[in-house]
């Protein structure tokens, strides 16, 4: 690596709503893998990170539950702020959009790009509140959607069909604010002309870039490939950064135009608190000797591969970014997260749940990533790789040399007798591995570098398992040593290739051999612990994770999905109009059960014996599922059609059909008319 520094940023996350798994797995984790690596390997680096603050979602949970904008992020900064600590991600710097530095920083930034007549001006129609005396954001318009028809739809989606929406293709739109018809009105705002700089950014990506990565890369291609249009940098909006030219009352920075500054203003508010360590801002933003990097999920794409680098261009003091290594998506159980409907496995939430396994999602997130296309998270695969990988290989692989060593040597590295033809040809399987890791976390393949580090957790495991120190003991304790003295450094190399990865068990590993010096140039040497030198006592590195903690998580995701069924449920759609005469011909009457039971072989059916007030009658229902004790049913009254045509069902004719209803979630009830009503008596 030439260059002499890397700035690292990471998106900031919307402060109107925890961070959930996708964003840990898609941005957070990788920034942070490779912030460690290169800080690991002396490299001078900057990791900057923040919340968002702005934006229109914030504005409406804000008047949804009654507070102010600022109540929101004040709520949501402080949550996100302390779960990424306590998850391990190192920022340099976790600040704010609404800092007064940030403020400050998007202001004149805007100021810089209108001074320098880098905007165009344009007046158009938008969606009008009369009541409330304000321009509707796309999200506070609602109406029925033109393709689906259904009610609710977005100005700017119908979340039910998907399709992206304008607000004036809504029928009936209605403002979410006052209910009333919102008017058309001209308004104008400012916009950045893409469309001057799609020459530039054709040449900078697509032919001095070919080496991102090929999702974004094709991203970009097929944005640039269908011509760029201006966008407008303002909005009409009460909560934001208001726009610091005349005449331009009531209106703000759109989200987009400051949200990217953000990390700009925060490399500045580092530096002015800590000019010593981490010198000048420009050093790291004007300087061709920084390498700037964003890490970014999927739909960020466009504003930091093209938007973001024309405003930093349109300024003209500032550095491109390298490179954008976007990740894809990641699932949860198969679905999409949505933080609307909670579907999500939430990083505060899950520091409650399982405390002191950072590590394990770390490293389950990493092993998942979404590199090249969406994957899926399942708290099966969570547990399996837990128990079968951690604790089976890396764990126990650490568990016995520690505590063989003490067993046999008082907790002191034993020296090397001689090294046999196997000792030597398993040296020389790990000798590669600094130069995989390094050459996959260069090009910011994590998945990959993660097994990498894992084989070698591997190769030790199976060194330990061939070798069978533990029979040896009794008689050739000079092999023991041999043994024991490779296992030991092969430790001493785990502790350094997983630290970008797994910093907390690193942490404790070393703490574990009493390891001082810690220098990514190390790996893959094999007299990192001299002879004599003293461990300490043998903890273990991770712990077995038990059915029962599965289960209460997979539960959890059942209920949020009943939830979520009952509450989008709606009655069906009433059936074409039936005639008086039809309805007459059903004959449905009241019965009582005299006997019930499970039909054999068959597991939804069961079997009624009826007393139908005319010498009974059989009658098979689909309806098992719901009596997990038929006997229980004896003695109630229930509904039945006299007159249905008998058929068979598993070899049972069955003389009519008992009502039932079917309630939101599926379940079938028999319907049960009042205990008085004599049997056979008709019902209509
Ligand atoms: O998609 C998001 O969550 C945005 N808040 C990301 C902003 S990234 C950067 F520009 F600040
Ligand atoms: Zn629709």
């Amino acid at each position: 690596m030439t260059k002499k520094r890397i700035l690292i940023t990471s998106a900031l996350p919307y402060a109107n709503g925890p961070v959930h798994i996708g964003h840990l797995a898609g941005v957070y984790v990788p920034a942070d893998i490779y912030a460690r690596y290169l800080r690991l390997k002396g490299e001078e680096v900057l990791f900057v990170g923040g919340s968002d603050e702005h934006g229109v979602p914030i504005t409406i949970k804000a008047k949804k539950e009654g507070v102010t904008p600022q109540d929101i992020v004040d709520r949501y900064h402080g949550i996100i702020k302390k779960g990424f600590e306590e998850f391990g991600i190192s920022f340099d710097i976790y600040s704010r959009t609404t800092s007064s530095t940030h403020y400050q920083t998007a202001s004149d930034f805007f100021k810089t790009l209108y001074d320098k007549g880098e905007f165009v001006q344009q007046t158009s129609e938008q969606y009008y509140d009369e009541e409330v005396k304000q321009f509707l954001a796309d999200r506070y318009i609602t109406g029925e959607c033109p393709h689906c028809h259904a009610e609710g739809a977005y100005g700017d989606q119908c979340e039910k069909c998907g399709t992206a929406l304008s607000p004036t293709e809504l029928i009936n739109p209605k403002s979410a604010i006052s209910g009333s018809k919102p008017v058309l009105k001209e308004t104008m705002h400012y916009y950045l002309p893409l469309d001057k700089h799609e020459s530039w950014l054709r040449e900078w990506i697509l032919e001095n870039h070919k080496e991102w990565k090929s999702n974004v890369y094709g991203q970009c291609k097929s944005w640039l490939d269908m011509g760029l249009l201006p966008r407008a940098v303002s909005r009409d909006l009460d909560w934001g950064i208001p726009v610091p030219v005349e005449g331009a009352e009531g209106k703000v920075l759109y989200v987009w135009f400051d949200a990217p500054i953000g990390y700009i203003s925060n490399t500045k508010e580092l530096c002015a608190k800590q000019p010593e360590k981490y010198g000048n801002y420009e050093k790291w933003w004007k300087d061709e000797d920084t390498r700037l990097i964003h890490f970014i999920g999927k739909d960020n794409i466009v504003f930091h591969c093209i938007v973001f680098p024309a405003m930093l261009k349109a300024e003209g003091s500032f550095i491109l970014p390298e490179n954008v290594p976007a990740n894809e998506f990641l699932n949860l159980e198969g679905d999409k997260i949505s933080t609307s409907r909670n579907w999500a496995v939430w990083m505060h939430e899950y520091l409650q749940d399982f405390p002191g396994k950072q590590d394990v999602l770390r490293y389950v997130l990493t092993a998942n990533a979404p590199e090249t296309k969406d994957n899926d998270f399942t708290w099966k695969d969570f547990q399996m790789r837990n128990n079968s990988e951690l604790v089976a290989i890396y764990g126990n692989f650490i568990n016995r040399t520690l505590v063989l060593t003490h067993k046999y040597f008082d907790g002191k590295v034993p020296s090397v007798d001689k090294l046999t033809e196997y000792d030597q040809l398993t040296l020389k399987e790990f000798a590669d591995v600094k130069v995989n890791v390094e050459r996959l976390l260069d090009n910011f393949r994590f998945r990959d570098a993660l097994k990498e580090a894992m084989n070698l957790a591997r190769i030790g495991n199976k060194y330990l398992a061939d070798t069978e120190p533990w029979k040896l003991a009794k008689t050739d304790m000079a092999r023991v040593a041999t043994i024991l003295n490779l296992s030991l450094q092969i430790s001493a190399n785990l502790a350094i290739a997983f630290e970008p990865f797994l910093p907390f068990s690193s942490t404790k590993l070393r703490s574990m051999l009493n390891m001082s010096s810690f220098d990514w140039t190390d790996l893959g040497k094999v007299d990192l612990l001299k002879d004599g030198h003293q461990i300490n006592n043998a903890e273990l590195l991770f712990e077995k994770i038990e059915d029962e903690a599965i289960e209460a998580q997979i539960n959890r995701l059942v209920r949020i999905k009943e939830e979520n069924e009952k509450m989008n449920w709606k009655p069906a759609e009433v059936k074409a109009m039936t005639t008086f005469d039809d309805f007459m011909k059903m004959d449905i009457r009241v019965g009582q059960v005299l006997e019930c039971f499970k039909v054999p072989k068959a597991d939804k059916l069961l079997q009624f014996k009826i007393d139908d007030g005319m010498g009974g009658r059989t009658i098979v229902s689909g309806i098992a599922a719901y009596y997990p004790e038929p006997e229980k049913l004896v003695g109630t009254k229930v509904c039945f059609i006299a007159n249905f045509p008998p058929r068979k069902l598993k070899g049972v004719e069955s003389q009519g059909m008992l009502l039932s209803s079917e309630s939101a979630d599926g379940t079938l009830q028999l319907v049960r008319p009042a205990d008085n009503v004599e049997n056979g008596c008709s019902i209509g």
